[in-house]
């Protein structure tokens, strides 16, 4: 598959490598056409892995991830582009962080709403996924750092876009896929970042994940 990855951060990094690893041609879009993380990255990661603005990223993939800062992806898709976008399915993994007043973030939206909400009203044409951003994105990309099963959660109100979505995780490795529903239900998936922040200081590691027992 073709895939765009909006973002140069350590998540589109991650995301891009693993992607290119399992067999997709990725490009990484990034404000700046010749974005030097982007440009190493791409260099790292041979003949299958190219760089480009996020609209170049964005009208080359099938499917997209969103891997921005969250205080700023509404701008990255909006640079993105409606028309590159249509039709397509937006995977966000981004999470609305606040680090403006220091440790810990804030979330800056919340409780009756979210940033995959707000992607997806503002892009109707697009199928917006929300994925992957309850763990590290080492974990995310290698489910094995953490033993044993534990779970991803995705949501999203197009079928087939969360089924698209599903088989990529599939490809990384992870066997606990679960669809908790339409898209609003990325407001719980994204107001877990306090305790997933908080169990960070707590480990001292980033290397842990949630699983539901039941
Ligand atoms: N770190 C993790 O393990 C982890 C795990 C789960 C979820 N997440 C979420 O994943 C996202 C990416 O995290 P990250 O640490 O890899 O990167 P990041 O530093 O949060 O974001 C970097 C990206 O944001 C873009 N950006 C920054 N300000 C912008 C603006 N004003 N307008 C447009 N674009 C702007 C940058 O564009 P340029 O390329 O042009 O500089 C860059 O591509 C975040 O939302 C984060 O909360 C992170």
């Amino acid at each position: 598959m073709k895939i765009g990855i909006l973002g140069t951060g350590m998540v589109g990094v991650a995301l891009g490598s693993k992607l290119v690893q399992v067999g997709h041609d990725v490009k990484m879009g990034s404000r700046t056409p010749n974005n030097e993380k982007a440009v190493t990255w791409a260099k790292e990661n041979g003949a299958h892995a190219s760089y480009g603005t996020f609209a170049d990223a964005a009208a080359f993939g099938e499917v997209v991830f969103n891997c921005t800062a969250g205080t700023a992806s509404l701008a990255a898709v909006t640079a993105a582009g409606a028309a590159n976008l249509k039709g397509k399915v937006l995977v966000d993994v981004a999470n609305p962080l606040d680090f403006s007043k220091g440790m810990p973030p804030t979330l800056t939206v919340c409780n009756t709403d979210s940033l995959a909400e707000q992607i997806q009203r503002a892009f109707p044409s697009v199928n917006v996924v929300k994925a992957l951003n309850t763990m590290n994105c080492a974990v995310m990309v290698n489910p094995t750092l953490v033993p044993g099963d534990h779970d991803v959660f995705l949501c999203g109100n197009d079928r087939q876009a969360k089924e698209k979505v599903t088989e990529i995780v599939k490809s990384f490795g992870w066997r606990s896929i679960i669809d908790l529903g339409d898209i609003t239900a990325a407001r719980g998936m994204e107001m877990l970042l306090p305790i997933w922040l908080r169990l960070m200081g707590h480990y001292q590691s980033p290397n842990f994940n949630f699983k539901i027992v039941r």
